[in-house]
């Protein structure tokens, strides 16, 4: 019997993820190659993109980074047809790519409700379908999406009616496409993190209007660290996860459960 940390492993994995060239994204990517893996940073930003895959090659792994607008279907079918040419095969693909906006309902203009809902939950369907086609094809394949605790909860003071709703989507849009794709052997399931001390979310922290609200409405009175989603997305990618699919990991320092 393999020792149970093996299971853990991504050596020799091939993996996709999306806004991999800043936050959670790069963080993401650093765990999957120190686990083994040889990465494509499909990411929107042609400066932050190539330098996360250069810190994977430094990393001693493969990389490569592909300009991808994850809202537009021809550009995600380019990249999965460019990550395919290069690597022969997709194990696994994490859907991390994500915008947000912070107005009241009433103030909210229609082409931004929809860009969000593009981006955070049509874009993480393309993705899912166009990988998914290819992993089911191989009957092997693992998908994460990462929706948020905003998909279970309502967060205060900050108004994002059309985030709450795009992660609460992702969430059974999660559960849809497990139900699938169980009998391809094609597992999908998602992250829910809770507040994330980024370099972005950072100075909101410090700043009593909200930093001073959220804190002490999380029992484990702090935010999380980006590292700390690390070794969860690498159990949800990897074979230690085995028998797990349409399941949502909530990682938000307790805040859902008040
Ligand atoms: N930071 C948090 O506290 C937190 C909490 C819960 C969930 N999340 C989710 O985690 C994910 C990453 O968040 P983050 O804080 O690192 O955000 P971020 O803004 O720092 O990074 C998002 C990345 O996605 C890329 N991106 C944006 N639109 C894209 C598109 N159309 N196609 C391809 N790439 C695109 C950006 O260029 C960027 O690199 C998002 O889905 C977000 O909703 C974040």
């Amino acid at each position: 019997m393999a020792n149970v940390l093996e299971k853990f492993s991504l050596v020799d994995q091939v993996g996709i993820v999306t806004g991999g060239g800043q936050g959670l994204g790069r963080t993401f990517c650093h765990a999957f190659a120190e686990a083994g893996a040889d990465i494509i940073v499909a990411e929107i930003n042609a400066k932050t993109g190539p330098h996360v895959a250069d810190e994977i090659a430094r990393l001693g792994r493969r990389s490569m980074f592909v300009e991808t607008d994850v809202s537009d279907q021809a550009s995600v079918q380019q990249m999965v047809a460019e990550a395919l040419s290069t690597f022969g095969r997709i194990d696994f693909l994490m859907n991390n790519a994500g915008i947000v906006q912070h107005l009241p309902a009433e103030q909210v203009d229609v082409e931004d409700w929809r860009r969000v809902l593009d981006v955070n939950l049509t874009g993480v369907f393309l993705c899912c379908q166009a990988v998914g086609r290819h992993m089911l094809e191989r009957r092997s394949g693992r998908i994460i999406n990462i929706a948020s605790m905003s998909g279970l909860i309502v967060n205060f003071p900050q108004c994002q009616a059309s985030y709450n709703a795009s992660k609460a989507a992702v969430i059974h849009l999660t559960k849809s496409l497990a139900s699938e794709w169980a009998s391809g052997n094609v597992r999908v399931n998602a992250i829910a993190p809770g507040y994330m001390n980024t370099a972005m979310a950072q100075p909101f922290f410090d700043d009593p209007a909200y930093g001073g609200v959220w804190i002490p409405a999380i029992p484990m009175k702090r935010p999380g660290e980006p590292e700390e989603l690390g070794p969860v997305a690498v159990f949800l990618a990897s074979e230690a996860s085995s028998y797990i699919t349409g399941a949502t990991l909530v990682v938000d320092g307790g805040y859902t459960i008040w």
